[in-house]
């Protein structure tokens, strides 16, 4: 390994403006990280201060852009804002971009994170020119020690033309060695993925790169971009508990086996809330997670000995968590393993170890169809992310949500989705504040009561139950001119209470 000196020499080090004006209108671009986790910050913002300054020039200036996942407001905020995207995918979290992709100033198509890095290698999709990795340590030889988040990092150093790296002194280098790098070969010579257990490692601790493609390294201290969790409510913790509930009867019933079976969790507030529940549950065993994110409540119960060992793609946590991750290094390395999002999310791995998967619905409906991304059917929201690469493949599928939105105006549990993410073949149980639907081995009508007498809030329950007779004698009780009945009665009064099916009858 050369020293500093020859660091100095081997790489062109540079301000994050003088990287940014590498590129150039319609370039494509890959970034390393999963989440606001280990995404870069620095080169992203100034690219979108030059898309800034060519605008006021009256010249176009976007960029297509790959992700592992979300990114920092530093990323998509910022390119949002600056009205500098050619294309996006595959999942995005920002606000500001989702008001410019609802608002089509930003084309952007939902993924599966698990397919997107073989897609590029498949050349489905634009090969990037530009791979913008943040690092936390780097040699000469081109050895790079990813940091908070992996994602499609292997496949874009691979493919782009020019690397262009942020090194993140926040992110210590001792890092080395919490990462498995690994690559699938492609069809028609791919093989088994060898892992069999959460903690297997099949790969390198560190992403080897060509080091003639390192354009520039631009130095930063930037923290990661991971906003807070909000705080459980009676209606989250009544969740975890409910799902902690299923589960151990599932164990009781020896439907699970006494050892249990790794977790897989989904992201944001409900699926943070529904792990700290679980964690709390003494009838769970001490477990393991084979997972994408690695959110706060997953460090807290390591840190009690609740959960065991978690690999993941990322860890989106909060700032004051992954500092006390950092302060700790020798306590996590045994027990946490970062995998690129292929591997993380991959559906073969997810069925050979027998996932138990809990992920969010916005909707679902009374025969276990889910939406998870579109508002009243054509607003985005975030994206599908993982949640069908673990649903489709689980040993258990569970879907969470709160039984009504926006202070009971939405039902949750509608007749039809407005969008659907994951169909009624995939989706084995949901699971509301109210109580848990076990939709396995049930027919659609049957699905159907069991969704509403069991999940659906009260003051939706009699509509719902009404909706079914609509249909008359039929497999699927469904009728297609009143589906979307509630949505309609939402659209034109701000509620869906109130809707009447006389119309229908
Ligand atoms: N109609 C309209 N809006 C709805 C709704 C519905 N049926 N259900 C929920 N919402 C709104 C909520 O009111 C809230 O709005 P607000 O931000 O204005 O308050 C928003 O949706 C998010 O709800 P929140 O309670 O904060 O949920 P969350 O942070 O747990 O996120 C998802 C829920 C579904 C958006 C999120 O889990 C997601 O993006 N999932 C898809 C990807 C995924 O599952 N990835 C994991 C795979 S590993």
């Amino acid at each position: 390994m050369k020293n500093n000196s020859d660091m100095q020499q081997t790489f062109k080090f540079v301000t994050a403006e003088e990287a940014a004006a590498y590129v150039n209108n319609g370039d494509v671009i890959g970034f390393s990280g999963f989440t606001p986790a280990g995404c870069p910050k620095e080169v992203p913002t100034a690219i979108a201060k030059r898309a800034e300054a060519f605008h006021a020039e009256g010249k176009e200036f976007k960029i297509g852009m790959y992700t592992g996942a979300s990114t920092g407001d530093s990323l998509d905020g910022a390119l949002a804002r600056a009205n500098a995207i050619l294309f996006r995918t595959p999942y995005q979290s920002n606000k500001d971009l989702r008001v410019a992709l609802n608002a089509e100033r930003a084309p952007y198509f939902d993924m599966h994170l698990s397919v997107l890095a073989q897609e590029l290698r498949y050349g489905f999709m634009p090969k990037p020119k530009f791979a913008i990795m943040e690092v936390c340590d780097l040699t000469a030889e081109g050895e790079m020690v990813l940091t908070s988040g992996v994602g499609i990092s292997p496949t874009i150093a691979q493919l782009a033309d020019f690397i262009i790296v942020e090194w993140n002194h926040n992110h210590p280098k001792e890092l080395r060695g919490f990462h498995d790098i690994y690559q699938p070969l492609d069809p028609p010579c791919r093989k088994e993925i060898p892992i069999y257990k959460p903690s297997d490692r099949i790969g390198s601790t560190v992403l080897k790169v060509d080091p003639s493609k390192i354009l520039c390294v631009v130095k930063t201290e930037r923290n990661d971009e991971v906003g807070g969790f909000s705080a459980t409510d009676a209606i989250t913790d009544q969740i975890g508990a409910n799902v902690a509930s299923f589960l151990a009867n599932e164990l009781k019933t020896g439907r699970i086996p006494a050892e249990f079976l790794p977790i897989q969790s989904g992201v944001g507030n409900i699926a943070n809330a529904v792990m700290a529940s679980l964690g709390a549950n003494p009838d769970i065993p001490a477990f393991e997670m084979y997972t994408e994110v690695i959110q706060d409540a997953v460090i807290e119960l390591m840190k009690q000995g609740r959960i065991k060992f978690a690999s993941g793609c990322s860890l989106t946590v909060t700032n004051p968590v992954l500092k006390s991750i950092y302060a700790d290094l020798n306590f996590f390395r045994d027990k946490i393993v970062l995998r690129p999002s292929e591997i993380s999310n991959n559906p073969e791995i997810a069925r050979r170890l027998g996932l138990i998967t809990i992920n969010t619905a916005l909707e679902v409906d009374i025969f276990g169809n889910v939406n998870s991304t579109h508002v009243l059917g054509s607003k985005m929201m975030n994206g599908i992310g993982g949640s069908a690469d673990f649903t489709r493949n689980a040993y258990i599928s569970i879907f969470t949500t709160p039984s009504t939105a926006k202070g009971g105006k939405i039902s949750s549990i509608v007749p039809m989705v407005s969008h659907v993410d994951q169909t009624e073949h995939s989706v084995n149980v949901i699971i509301t504040e109210y109580g848990i639907a076990d939709l396995r081995g049930k027919s659609p009508i049957q699905r159907a009561e069991e969704i509403i007498e069991n999940c659906v809030a009260p003051e939706y329950k009699e509509m719902l139950r009404d909706y079914t007779k609509l249909s008359g004698v039929t497999h699927t009780p469904q009728n297609l001119a009143a589906c979307f009945g509630m949505h309609t009665q939402f659209a034109k009064t701000g509620s869906m209470q109130g809707t009447s099916w006389e119309d229908f009858k």
